[in-house]
């Protein structure tokens, strides 16, 4: 926060938030479960398991795992399976009052340990929360935050409905909404966080408040962007649409059709490009992997049931193609299949750069991408992926209309969200794997810069726990969303009782 210092000296001549006494007092793990178990009543105490316990380890399996190794292999104190906002309600009462460190866990994507799990803390796991309920106008669909998109994809669609959600069936509704979200229908409505028109939420005080533009504007306007910074989110409700089937899959080809992509993306993340159709979208992702060489797979997603729209067609064109799954299907089906590539299990990493559009950038980041990964071939089911997101600025200048969101991106630029993503299985491999992600970015950074071709925004949800992507909002931004957390939570409990996420006062900041 340094360089905050001759803008807004009011901060530092406050010691944020927290009385000595959280730092001093932190209960034990233990401790803390037995006190919010003593808080329940009786018919509720089923909802907390020890780790001692059978239900816990049943719990920790299938379903109800974490998506990567990093996070699973974290073993809290007991584990709290809320059914109502209540039960949150109740439960963060206790846990603020006696400060106890505690997780929140959504659909349990966040690659990094500790981001919705906690080692001998209590992790509150909102997966039973998961119902999908339409209004009778079908104008608003109340998710609960334990939901995954495929819960809601597989209400909605039958339904001939949707709403601005993820690209991947598995994935918790409640980590993409809070990080942004961006989506196939960003083109036409926003990012998932502009799809809200109100969170329910569970404040630092147990108080259960609703945000919307009408009501707690101020928190309405930070939780669309702010992570788990303001409190547990109880209930999603989700401004919802007609939507038949679409046109979507993926079609693979080899990597000596580079320039050619390149330069399709190029055009593409334009108003004049796909400004002109906002049906149509594309992931470009460049895959480094360990059984073969290297591969392009794109996958594109037309909204309407409509094959080969002409907007794509400068990308569907190109030969030869390694293989093809285009069709006209649900998005259920075309979410499980984005999902098909990303098993639980794995270890994983995630990380992230914004950068212009600008083909010759994309070949220097890929040619910088290859030389780093090419090397760790050899490295336990090691896979890289390059993913480029084209953002034009048709996206960005949608949240404007919704209230406004956190992210600080006003459709002013056409930009490129660089998706770091590897996979590996064995723990030893941590270091290089780690080292490997660090001097992608900040290579890849370097040039960008250089040319002046970079754009400070970190997609939180892609960010690696290095990264600081709420700095990466903006300096106006930043300030705005502590402003908010220090009027509804002036104890800082989602600060510093809740360790995971990303918070909005770092000290641990040592990567680009
Ligand atoms: C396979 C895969 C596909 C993806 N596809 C997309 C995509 O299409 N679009 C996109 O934008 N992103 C995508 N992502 C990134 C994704 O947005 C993040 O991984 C996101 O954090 C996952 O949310 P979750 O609820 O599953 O995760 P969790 O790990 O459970 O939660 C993520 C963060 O949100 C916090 N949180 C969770 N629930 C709540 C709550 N109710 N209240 C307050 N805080 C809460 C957690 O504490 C944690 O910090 C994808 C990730 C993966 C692994
Ligand atoms: C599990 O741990 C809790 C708290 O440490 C303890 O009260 C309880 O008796 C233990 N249960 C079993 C089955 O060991
Ligand atoms: C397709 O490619 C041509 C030639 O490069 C380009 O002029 C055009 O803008 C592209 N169209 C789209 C929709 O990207
Ligand atoms: C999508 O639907 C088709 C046809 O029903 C089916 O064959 C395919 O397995 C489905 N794909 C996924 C990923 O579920
Ligand atoms: C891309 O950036 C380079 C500078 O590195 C510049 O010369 C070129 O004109 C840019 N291309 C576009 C399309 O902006």
């Amino acid at each position: 926060m340094w360089h905050f210092l001759p803008l807004f000296p009011v901060l530092l001549s406050y010691t944020y938030g927290l009385p000595n006494v959280v730092e001093r007092y932190v209960s034990t793990g233990g401790t803390c479960c037995s006190l919010v178990l003593n808080g329940f009543s009786a018919s509720t105490k089923s909802k907390l398991s020890f780790r001692n316990s059978t239900s816990f380890t049943d719990q920790q399996s299938g379903r109800q795992g974490y998506w990567t190794q990093q996070e699973a292999s974290l073993l809290p104190a007991c584990r709290l399976t809320p059914t109502c906002a209540e039960d949150v309600s109740s439960a963060v009462i206790i846990l603020a009052q006696h400060n106890c460190h505690f997780a929140i866990r959504g659909g349990g994507h966040m690659s990094w340990a500790g981001a919705a799990n906690i080692q001998d803390g209590v992790t509150i796991d909102l997966g039973q929360m998961k119902s999908v309920v339409v209004n009778d106008e079908r104008t608003i669909t109340q998710v609960g935050p334990g939901a995954r998109w495929s819960d809601v994809y597989s209400k909605l669609s039958p339904m001939d409905l949707s709403v601005v959600g993820g690209r991947v069936s598995d994935v918790g509704v409640a980590g993409v909404t809070l990080g942004g979200g961006n989506s196939f229908f960003a083109p036409q409505y926003g990012f998932a966080c502009d799809g809200v028109a109100n969170f329910e939420v569970v404040l630092a005080s147990g108080r259960i408040v609703n945000a919307n533009l009408h009501s707690h504007r101020d928190l309405f306007r930070a939780l669309k962007g702010g992570n788990n910074n303001f409190g547990v989110v109880t209930r999603f409700d989700f401004k919802t649409f007609s939507k038949g089937r679409v046109w979507g899959g993926f079609i693979v080809y080899p990597y000596q059709t580079l320039q050619s992509q390149v330069q399709a993306l190029q055009d593409f993340t334009t108003a004049s490009g796909a400004g002109t159709d906002p049906y149509a979208s594309v992931i470009n992702a460049y895959v480094f992997g360990t059984t073969g060489p290297a591969v392009i797979a794109n996958q594109y997603t037309y909204t309407k049931p409509q094959p080969y729209p002409e907007i794509l067609q400068n990308f569907t064109g190109f030969q030869p193609q390694i293989s093809n799954s285009m069709r006209i299907a649900d998005l259920l089906n075309i979410t499980d299949e984005v999902g098909s590539g990303t098993p639980n299990g794995f270890r994983q990493l995630f990380g992230t750069a914004t950068i212009a559009n600008n083909a010759s950038l994309f070949i220097q980041v890929l040619a910088i991408a290859q030389q780093v990964f090419e090397p760790l071939k050899t490295v336990t089911d090691f896979q890289a992926s390059v993913v480029l997101q084209p953002i034009p600025r048709t996206i960005t200048n949608k949240g404007i209309t919704s209230g406004g969101n956190s992210l600080g991106l006003d459709g002013r630029d056409d930009l490129i969200f660089i998706d770091l993503t590897i996979q590996w299985s064995l723990a030893q491999d941590d270091p290089v794997i780690n080292a490997a992600a660090e001097l992608f970015l900040r290579r890849s950074i370097a040039f960008a810069k250089s040319q002046n071709l970079y754009n400070q925004f970190l997609y939180l949800n892609y960010a690696l726990q290095a990264q600081d992507p709420i700095a990466g909002y903006g300096r106006w931004n930043q300030f705005f969303l502590r402003q908010v957390a220090r009027k509804y939570d002036r104890r800082g409990v989602f600060q510093r009782l809740v360790p995971g996420g990303f918070k909005l006062w770092r000290d641990d900041v040592d990567c680009c």
